[in-house]
């Protein structure tokens, strides 16, 4: 069969109108997938004419896109800052959304400081890798309980050549016993565990031990805020992503805690996402 891109955008389009919200978006970031090019070349040339072999794989991705599976997990790819980040079905797929926590941890830490930053439950190593990237003088450390997240984090590390930041396996502080750090940031699992949006959208595909934090979503945040100050230097600062519904709740924490200072941020939607705190000892 001799078909163009043009028309294989057009049917793939037509075809996931039913499974997702951004039907003609999938089928660009699929196709271009497919045959190795960016979205801006496969716009430059929608006469380009597509191979069998690449029609056939085409194919696929498009079925399993109809069935649910996420775009990044089909592609294996996401871009999360200004990071191009490898991603499994073992890590969360990185939301626009932690681009704020980044912003924000970032304004507590000067450039040119050699600090030592901490990112709890780093998945692809998304916040930890920004930071690193953002901060090259300061020495970052990434946990995940998830040794196949971890996995994929260290390949990203890699691939993006970034030398300043550590990878440790375990239960949040466990494997940083001992240690401080001027900054900690963490986007938690925070999903309450009845939460019915757990069962749509690519929240069905990812891990749930990246999702859910308990019957009111706070499980993590509440251990977190709890451990922190033993690991944080005087004036050290931390950052939490949160649910839509719980940044009163998650600042109630963090006062409980001994932080001050504490801020709350809006994403790019306008719901309350990120709160910040400082820890004055
Ligand atoms: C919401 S995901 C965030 C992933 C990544 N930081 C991001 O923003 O894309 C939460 C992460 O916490 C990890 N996690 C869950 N429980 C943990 C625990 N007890 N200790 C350390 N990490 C944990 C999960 O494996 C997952 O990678």
């Amino acid at each position: 069969m001799d078909v163009t891109v043009a028309t294989l955008l057009r049917m793939a389009g037509t075809r996931l109108a039913d499974a997702s919200s951004t039907p003609r978006l999938d089928a660009e970031i699929l196709l271009a997938h497919v045959l190795q090019i960016s979205r801006s070349q496969l716009f430059a040339h929608p006469e380009q004419r597509v191979a069998d072999k690449q029609l056939r794989l085409f194919a696929l991705l498009v079925v399993a896109r109809h069935k649910g599976r996420p775009v990044a997990y089909l592609t294996g790819q996401r871009d999360f800052w200004s990071l191009s980040l490898k991603v499994t079905p073992a890590t969360l797929i990185p939301r626009p959304e932690t681009e704020v926590l980044v912003e924000q941890a970032l304004r507590h830490v000067p450039v040119g400081a050699r600090w030592y930053l901490l990112d709890l439950g780093t998945g692809s190593g998304a916040i930890a890798l920004a930071l690193a990237k953002e901060r090259p003088h300061c020495m970052v450390t990434a946990v995940d309980v998830s040794n196949p997240a971890l996995e994929a984090a260290r390949e990203n590390a890699k691939s993006l050549g970034l030398q300043n930041v550590e990878f440790l396996q375990g239960d949040w502080f466990a494997p940083v016993a001992g240690r401080r750090y001027s900054l900690i940031a963490s986007n938690p699992p925070y999903v309450p565990d009845t939460d019915p949006h757990l069962n749509a959208g690519d929240l069905r595909f990812e891990p749930r031990r990246a999702l859910t934090g308990g019957p009111d979503g706070l499980a993590a945040i509440r251990k977190i805020a709890l451990r922190a100050p033993a690991h944080l230097e005087p004036g050290g600062v931390l950052a939490l992503e949160h649910g839509y519904d719980q940044a009163a709740g998650v600042r109630g924490l963090l006062a409980a805690a001994g932080f001050g200072e504490l801020q709350t941020f809006r994403d790019l939607a306008g719901i309350e996402r990120v709160t910040t705190g400082r820890f004055a000892d």
